[in-house]
């Protein structure tokens, strides 16, 4: 009796031993990749707080008394940012994230609702170099993250739109709508890419370039809001 005892003890604890292994394996698996997945993202979202803080509070969008010609010139104003932006970044070289700020783009979008809105004044471009340059691929990742964080953001804008200014549809928004029902997945998609293209010695260079943007942005599009707020 006593061997074959021995025999089912040793494999039940040979049993137990690699089942705990595995578990440990899975969950230490498990926590480098939330500790990977958040880093980059957290740590921008950290170091750019207070910037977004300031912007909420200075774009009139979210106002009360918001009106339909303040949100025409701060649609062309947000117009004249992304011209310049999606300029400079489509000279990126690197393959993958070339394609996303491509298929990303929003060009479109704020020149199809300033169309539709009738808009007809001629929009004015940032100067280039409110931008941070795009030579390293975090700067392009740390900017990105400004602007595709903002969609989330976004949703609220439009739903305030339609409640403000009767606007219906996605017609003379479809920027603010952005992606829509897909925003979540979009959103998840882009950490997933920004953590994976930037190596941990970059994430300097890319939180330089997410305050750049913040600030640009703020300066372009918020530059005339005491004068067309009340408009
Ligand atoms: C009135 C204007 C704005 C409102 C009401 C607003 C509101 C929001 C809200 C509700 C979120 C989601 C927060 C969360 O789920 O944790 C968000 C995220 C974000 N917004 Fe805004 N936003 C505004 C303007 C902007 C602008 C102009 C930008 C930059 C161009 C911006 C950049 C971001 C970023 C980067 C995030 C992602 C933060 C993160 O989770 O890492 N927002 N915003």
């Amino acid at each position: 009796m006593q061997p074959t005892h021995r025999i089912v003890t040793d494999s039940y604890l040979l049993w137990k031993i690699i089942d705990s292994w595995v578990k440990c394996s899975i969950w230490a698996r498990l926590g480098s990749l939330v500790g990977e997945y958040l880093l980059i993202v957290q740590t921008l979202k950290l170091h750019t707080a207070e910037l977004h803080s300031r912007i909420e509070q200075r774009l009139p969008l979210m106002d009360a008394a918001l009106t339909l010609n303040s949100y025409r010139e701060t649609l062309a104003a947000y117009c004249g940012f992304y011209a310049t932006w999606e300029f400079a970044a489509a000279n990126i070289l690197h393959p993958v994230l070339a394609a996303a700020v491509r298929e990303r783009s929003k060009l479109p979008l704020l020149e199809a609702d300033l169309a539709e809105l009738n808009y007809s004044e001629v929009v004015e471009p940032l100067p280039s170099f409110l931008l941070p340059d795009f030579r390293q691929d975090a700067q392009l990742i740390g900017s990105m993250y400004v602007l595709e964080g903002s969609t989330l953001g976004g949703q609220l804008i439009a739903r305030h739109l339609e409640r403000k200014l009767g606007l219906k549809n996605g017609v003379g928004y479809s920027f603010f709508r952005g992606y829509g029902s897909q925003t979540s997945e979009r959103w998840t998609a882009f950490k997933a890419l920004a953590e994976h293209l930037t190596p941990p010695d970059s994430i300097g260079a890319a939180i330089l370039a997410a305050r750049q943007t913040f600030v640009a942005i703020e300066e372009w599009v918020c530059r005339d809001v005491a004068t067309v707020a009340s408009q």
